[in-house]
């Protein structure tokens, strides 16, 4: 690691300021070294309070998304790509993917221009006051289908807002995240397929949370912010090995995770499926985190479609 990297770590990890000499014994170097990388963090963005002697410590005011910081809190080693700006993460992971890219790998922007949400609809995605991230993943058994990755996504950003938060989030089917009633997360899968093997080479799981985004433009129903004091490093990491961890297998623990946390379950809905629109009462969510509903004819049936959309009849 650099020793630049080494200093944002200790930085990021200690509450109190550390002395140009404790960091230059640690890493083996001169204090002249250890000042030029600080006045280089300070040149990436980082905002680091300098004092004789007291020695270097971060200010409150650092909430800069950085792929040290990100490596810093992640237990997996993947590869960090963090952008200021692109059209959508979810694209930028497809060219990265066609240039080559190749295994698991995360692309993070400070903002999008052209975010893209299910259903061909756009993802407001205004600068700093969000996170907007796409992780690739190869497709694994536990994670089979679409439906069943974009429901541990939602699964792995509640777990993780609950570890770092006091908020108490919801997931409304398929993959919404709620807190306070409010959309405050939306997610879109895409897959790579092979089409000479006719196999899904990846999975594109593109993750955008409203952090304390408060005003929205006209048409984007029912959206909200997380509205915490979270370190959006801490809150990108948190959801990756949250994700991870689950496509490495640990599916029962996950579904009845998601169930428990269902916005829907036992309630009076409505479903929109090629604009026709049904009234139906959610009964409960099968094991590979299908809807099962209960029509008012009293057939029942499962949702599976990431094309199905779905309204609590008070919406
Ligand atoms: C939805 O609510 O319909 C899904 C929204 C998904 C937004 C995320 S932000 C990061 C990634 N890049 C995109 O263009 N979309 C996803």
């Amino acid at each position: 690691m650099s020793l630049k990297k080494d200093i944002l770590y200790s930085l990021l990890r200690s509450n109190d300021y550390i002395s140009g000499e404790q960091l230059a014994k640690k890493f083996g170097k001169s204090r002249a070294a250890v000042w030029k990388a600080v006045k280089s963090l300070i040149h990436d963005g980082y905002d680091i309070d300098a004092v004789t002697n007291k020695g270097y410590k971060l200010t409150d005011n650092n909430d800069v998304v950085s792929a040290q910081s990100i490596k810093s809190y992640l237990k997996n080693d993947i590869d960090v790509i963090c952008l200021d700006c692109v059209d959508s993460t979810n694209n930028e992971c497809k060219r990265m993917l066609a240039d080559g890219q190749y295994g698991v790998f995360l692309v993070t922007a400070d903002e999008q221009t052209a975010g893209r949400g299910r259903q061909g609809k756009t993802f407001y995605s205004p600068i700093a006051t969000g996170v907007y991230f796409s992780l690739v993943i190869r497709p694994h058994a536990a994670l089979k289908n679409a439906v069943t990755a974009t429901t541990a996504a939602s699964v792995a950003v509640c777990k993780a807002i609950e570890q770092l938060t006091d908020k108490q989030p919801k997931i409304k089917w398929v993959n919404d995240v709620y807190v306070d009633n409010k959309k405050i997360c939306g997610i879109l899968t895409e897959a790579i397929t092979n089409f000479e093997e006719g196999i899904v080479d990846s999975v594109i799981i593109g993750i955008g949370i409203n952090i304390s985004t408060h005003s929205f433009p006209d048409g984007v129903d029912n959206a909200g912010c997380l509205n915490a004091d979270v370190d959006r490093n801490r809150l990108i990491a948190k959801t990756v090995d949250e994700l991870l961890h689950i496509a490495g297998g640990d599916y029962k623990s996950f579904i009845d995770y998601y169930r428990s946390h269902s916005l829907v379950i036992g309630e009076r809905i409505k479903f929109i499926q090629n604009s026709k629109v049904t009234p139906a009462t959610a009964i409960e969510i099968d094991e590979t985190g299908g809807l099962v509903v209960k029509l008012d004819d009293g057939t029942v049936t499962t949702l599976r479609s990431g094309e199905i959309s779905i309204r609590k009849m008070e919406y």
